[in-house]
């Protein structure tokens, strides 16, 4: 295949100087033939029967009068429609390790209940199953991602599980499915081995579940030999580089599609803060823990060059988000927060790192898609918001399987009370039909930064933005005021002698596009 000639840019400052807006982050190029394509997979999604997420959420079954297929709310199908949600994680999360789904299956009026003991202690009545999900992911267009249940399942509870939902011949699993109402395989390619298996999928050392992976995997077939599944194996929480050191030495690769790996943005797990009501403080706080990401994929990923240096093993960031109190009045086990500018900025920060890492990130799933954490969606009853991380995943979708140009980037700094973070951060890429995007986010929650781009190695002729950007940071959008937050047009650039000159506004996230 003929590599496309792929452009640099250098973003440079004068970091030994007082950054003022007078002064500008420059943008220069240089030419990298092999920079990777940033998988459309890093921007997934996470559904988990926590809370409200399935039922009252996705879910409102058929006979709802809020409008609906097979159940599944009608503007919710349309909201991710228009995002390119590209996979969909489910059941779990901690749930996963409860979750057997042969209780899923078959007619809904003899399925029987399950205590979600995880997520607020409630019965679920198994109304929402396999068939509901998979078909669900057709619906959106996306890939589903099963996880399956390792800490409480079995070896052939599993195998049984990729047999119904993939074998195309006659056997036990595919007449099953047939019975049940389906008869094409739905050929789901993404599995999850068990989810968190250091905690809450059953609190293994990570020698023990690299035994485990290496037995489940054994008996994960696609049914039709061609090798076709991605395998993924419960990854590390955080910074814990031994659980990724321990399964990258102890499971043979040809068995890992990918290795997976959580982050939260927690500011303190027993004080995690109001997700409206916050300080500078506690926004700080919480984005010096998103820009963590960078060093955590970072050194991961170098544990995984040593036993990978062909990058064949993908890095799965599968949750990933902001994770504040729920709130008041809401079930304490549901996570239902309020989504502002900040998870906006957030959100941004990260697809950027996301992105920068292509090479070795090629899957990622905010958690979670609609009523849970940093949610994209949130219901009340009949009545749907999108929030701001909603239109931070549309306006960033432009990334899915482009060619990344890879940055460099020395950013001002955004200093509070003697602390600083780099105030910018950027990713580029370049699509099939030649559009370039340049993502840019100021994470300063007080300063507007300004920066210079060189377009002339680009051969830009013409630039548009879009911006997202707001009066206060905890502004958010309300089942009263949905549309407060918005993208916009962004029209605060010039152009003089092929540079392109503009400003971001504090906690603001743009998107130029350019061709
Ligand atoms: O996303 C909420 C929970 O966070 C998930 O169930 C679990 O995997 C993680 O600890």
């Amino acid at each position: 295949m003929k590599k496309t000639a792929l452009l640099l840019f250098v973003f440079s400052f004068c970091s030994q100087t007082i950054f003022s807006q007078k002064e500008a982050t420059v943008l220069s190029i240089k030419n990298t033939p092999n920079a990777p394509t940033i998988n459309k997979n890093i921007y997934g999604h996470f559904a988990e029967h926590l809370g409200r997420c399935i039922y009252g959420g996705f879910f409102v079954g058929d006979t709802s009068k809020i409008p609906n297929t097979s159940g599944v709310r009608n503007d919710i199908i349309d909201a991710l429609k228009k995002l390119k949600i590209p996979n969909l994680r489910w059941p779990g999360g901690c749930f996963a390790d409860t979750y057997h789904w042969k209780d899923g299956i078959g007619p809904k009026e003899e399925r029987p209940t399950i205590v979600n003991q995880w997520w607020g202690g409630v019965t679920e009545d198994n109304s929402f199953g396999t068939h509901d999900f998979l078909n669900l992911c057709e619906i959106l267009g996306a890939e589903p991602y099963l996880s399956g249940n390792v800490g409480s399942g079995t070896v052939q509870e599993l195998s049984d599980w990729v047999q119904y939902a993939n074998f195309g011949g006659k056997s036990p699993m595919s007449d099953l499915r047939k019975k049940n109402g389906r008869t094409e395989p739905w050929k789901v390619k993404i599995w999850g081995i068990g989810n968190e298996a250091w905690g809450c999928g059953g609190n293994m050392k990570p020698e023990y579940y690299a035994g485990e992976y290496r037995k489940y995997a054994t008996f994960m077939s696609d049914w039709e030999n061609t090798g076709g599944l991605m395998r993924i194996a419960s990854g590390a929480s955080d910074a814990d580089y031994n659980w990724t050191e321990t399964l990258m030495k102890n499971i043979p690769g040809s068995m890992l599609g990918g290795v997976a790996m959580h982050h939260y943005s927690v500011i303190e797990w027993k004080k995690k803060g109001d997700a409206v009501d916050f300080t500078e403080g506690q926004y700080f706080t919480t984005m010096k823990e998103a820009l963590k990401m960078d060093e955590l994929i970072t050194k991961h990923g170098a544990i995984m060059d040593k036993y990978d240096p062909e990058k064949k093993i993908a890095l799965v960031v599968d949750e990933w988000g902001g994770w504040y109190d729920v709130e008041k009045g809401t079930n304490p086990g549901f996570l239902y927060q309020q989504n502002t500018m900040r998870d906006a900025v957030l959100a941004g920060a990260t697809l950027n790192i996301f992105n920068n890492h292509a090479d070795r990130v090629r899957m990622a799933n905010l958690a979670q898609c609609v009523n849970v954490l940093q949610a994209v969606i949130l219901t009340d009853k009949a009545k749907m918001i999108l929030t701001p991380t909603y239109h931070i995943m549309q306006m960033y979708n432009v990334h899915q399987n482009a060619q990344l140009i890879p940055l460099t980037l020395n950013t001002p700094l955004y200093t509070y009370n003697n602390e600083t973070l780099p105030a910018l951060s950027a990713s580029a890429s370049k699509d099939t039909k030649g559009f370039v995007h340049v993502s840019l986010v100021n994470v300063d929650a007080k300063k507007g930064n300004k920066i210079e781009i060189n377009l002339k190695e680009l051969g830009i002729k013409t630039i548009s933005g879009t911006i997202l950007t707001s009066a206060k940071l905890q502004d958010h959008n309300s089942f009263d005021n949905p549309i407060k937050i918005q993208p916009g047009v962004f029209k605060g650039f010039k152009i003089k002698n092929d540079i392109l000159e503009l400003t971001i506004p504090p906690f603001a996230v743009v998107m130029l596009e350019g061709k």
